[in-house]
């Protein structure tokens, strides 16, 4: 049996399933660096230094398995979340040119009317929770990127299926036991009851578009046009299973992250004045390459995605035996860069815990120090893409909205659909 380092036990694992009050950070100040938190793909170790996280970030990538195999393995069987290897790196350069250079650059318009339209809904005096509009934004944003300007029946139903799959959501579902029908009870077979459905309806997307011969440049395009090195198109399996990875992996995360911003920004007017001072000499219309440039509107995406990522452990499975910070960790062991503690070690950000935009002006962190992307041969494939849709979409609304906050305690973190975001979602009200 290898020695594994310290870290707390499963019931502290089971109530964090639950409350998160208990962070990544108060572990890290509990048991130190690296550490053993227990988790749904078994033992994790965790690093948290710098020099941890490099260690895993740089490691040959052929000594990793995707550890989220493990839990989205049974739904999106061919994804690019879930493979290694060769597949996976075929995958990756499959999927990288849309949320890249002139093509990513080519949603900036939709991603301010989009913006714009929904801004638009919001009545004044009514309260909501912005994670709503954060979600309809990104979400819509990321339909267009797949599916173009199609706006047909199946894309509609499309919506609305995934949104019934994101309310059936529940952390229990990743637990294999758990991964079981039981006579149609229960968080998982809720789950697949609506993503048979899903399925169904892609699948005849799929179909309609194949018989269509009409060029067109939108992610199902690529996808119903890629060939492997045999010549071998994509199979409808494989074409779903990338399809969904986008859209989730795509809104789900950025709508979580402008949330926080908003919630932050409104938590703190000072910054959120400064923001305005860089803004509001600016036109509404201002080309969306120009908003990209903002140094202080960036410096606070950067500081939320450093306060409040919305993945905290970036986790691979071993397939071969590795030394991690001394630790001889045998083939199976999960090991991860803790993003969420790094993001608050003090040596690298002082006084962690407040949000300073100014940290990010003329001052750039290593990607061991600073790792909401993840890193290596995984990093995130839609990093520039959210970039560019984050500062869109803020700047857009706060040009046009002033909100009061409702939140009148610190907000809590809460699971996701596979990520970790505000409790409540942000309650706010459009002022003016
Ligand atoms: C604020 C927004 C986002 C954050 C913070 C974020 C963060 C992450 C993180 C931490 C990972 C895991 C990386 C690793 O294992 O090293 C990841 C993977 C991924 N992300 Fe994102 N993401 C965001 C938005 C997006 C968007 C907009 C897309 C696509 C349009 C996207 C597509 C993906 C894909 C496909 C992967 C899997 C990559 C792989 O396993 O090779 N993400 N993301």
């Amino acid at each position: 049996m290898a020695t594994l380092p310290k870290g707390p036990s499963k019931l502290a694992m089971i109530r964090m399933m639950f409350d998160l009050s208990y962070t990544l950070a108060d572990m890290a100040r509990d048991y130190g660096d690296p550490l053993t938190m227990p988790s749904a793909f078994g033992p994790m170790v965790i690093t948290i230094s710098p020099e941890g996280n490099k260690e895993i970030f740089t490691a040959d990538p052929e000594l990793f398995t995707a550890s989220a195999a493990d839990s989205f393995g049974r739904v999106i069987r061919t994804s690019v979340l879930v493979t290694s290897g060769a597949q996976h790196r075929r995958q990756r350069k499959l999927l990288a040119p849309p949320f890249h250079g002139q093509r990513m650059r080519s949603y900036g318009d939709v991603m301010r009317t989009t913006a714009t339209e929904w801004a638009l809904r919001l009545a004044p005096g009514n309260p909501f929770a912005m994670i709503y509009t954060t979600q309809a934004i990104t979400l819509d944003v990321i339909i267009f990127a797949v599916f173009g300007v199609e706006q047909s029946e199946r894309v509609e139903q499309f919506r609305t299926d995934l949104l019934e799959l994101l309310g059936s959501f529940t952390p229990l579902i990743f637990l294999r036991p758990l991964q079981h029908e039981f006579g149609g009870i229960g968080p998982w077979a809720r789950f697949q009851k609506v993503f048979r459905r899903l399925e169904e309806h892609v699948f005849a997307l799929i179909a309609e578009r194949r018989q269509s011969q009409e060029p067109k440049e939108d992610i199902l395009s690529l996808l119903l046009d890629a060939k492997d090195e045999d010549g071998n198109s994509l199979s409808d399996q494989e074409i779903l299973d990338q399809l969904l990875t986008i859209v989730f992996a795509g809104h789900e995360t950025t709508a979580v992250m402008l949330a926080w911003a908003f919630y932050l920004l409104h938590k703190h007017p000072d910054k959120l004045d400064k923001l305005h001072e860089e803004i509001d000499k600016l036109p509404l219309d201002l080309e969306t390459d120009a908003i990209a440039k903002l140094p202080y509107l960036e410096a606070v995406i950067n500081e939320t995605l450093r306060l409040y990522p919305p993945i905290h452990v970036i986790h691979r499975r071993l397939a071969k035996p590795m030394k991690l910070m001394g630790y001889d960790l045998p083939v199976g062991t999960v090991v991860a860069a803790g993003a969420y503690a790094t993001h608050r070690l003090p040596s690298i950000y002082p006084e962690p815990e407040r949000f300073e935009p100014e940290r990010f002006i003329g001052k750039t962190y290593s990607p061991f120090e600073f790792l909401p992307w993840g890193g290596g041969a995984r990093r995130c494939l839609g990093a520039a893409f959210a970039m560019y849709e984050m500062k869109i979409v803020l700047y857009t609304i706060l040009k046009q909205c002033r909100f009061a906050l409702l939140e009148t305690e610190e907000v809590k973190l809460t699971h996701r659909a596979g990520t970790v975001g505000p409790k409540g979602g942000i309650r706010m009200m459009l002022a003016r």
